[in-house]
């Protein structure tokens, strides 16, 4: 029976690689470590909580807008193309004209002043991750160096 003793050892130490995040989410991540993937799955129930608070009423829950008023930020390729101006505009709102997929949108998205690079971090991240199948976090600290940038480019 010796040997038997190593191998269920081992098979304690692995299970917990193929038992967490069952479903969709798991097969996603799964090639992030475990502490990233954790992290990850943090950050996005936040940002869903925040992006349901702040953002759904215009661009619905699924993502896809309204019409020719808000646009779409599922499959978007602004969302995809401009990054940047997408983690600015959550604090500072949209003005002006805007092409998304092909279509212009021009109507006012309005700044939330008070919101913390944290908020904007997991908003960030739940919305990439979300509706443009990105896998990573966008961190507090990624947040800070482009809301740096803002003014330049916004
Ligand atoms: C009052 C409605 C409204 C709310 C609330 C709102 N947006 Fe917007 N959003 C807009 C409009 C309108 C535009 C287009 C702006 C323009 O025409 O200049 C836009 C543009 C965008 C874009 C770039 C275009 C695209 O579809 O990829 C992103 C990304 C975006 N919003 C994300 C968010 C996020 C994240 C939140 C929540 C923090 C949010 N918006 C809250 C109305 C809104």
């Amino acid at each position: 029976m010796r040997p038997l003793a190593p191998f269920l050892l081992f098979i304690i130490t692995i299970m917990p690689f193929f038992s967490c995040d069952p479903g969709r989410d798991g097969q996603r991540y799964a090639h992030l470590d475990r502490r990233a993937r954790i992290r990850l799955m943090q950050y996005r129930a936040e940002g869903k909580k925040l992006y349901m608070k702040y953002c759904s009423n215009c661009h619905q829950a699924d993502g896809t807008g309204l019409a020719r008023l808000y646009p779409p930020l599922k499959n978007s390729d602004y969302l995809l193309n401009h990054p940047d101006s997408v983690i600015c505009g959550i604090r500072h709102g949209h003005k002006g004209e805007m092409i998304v997929n092909g279509i212009t949108f021009n109507q006012e998205m309005p700044p939330i002043p008070q919101i913390t690079d944290l908020e904007i971090a997991e908003i960030a991240t739940y919305v990439f991750t979300e509706f443009a199948d990105s896998v990573m976090i966008i961190s507090q600290h990624d947040v800070q160096e482009i809301m740096k940038k803002c003014r330049k480019t916004h």
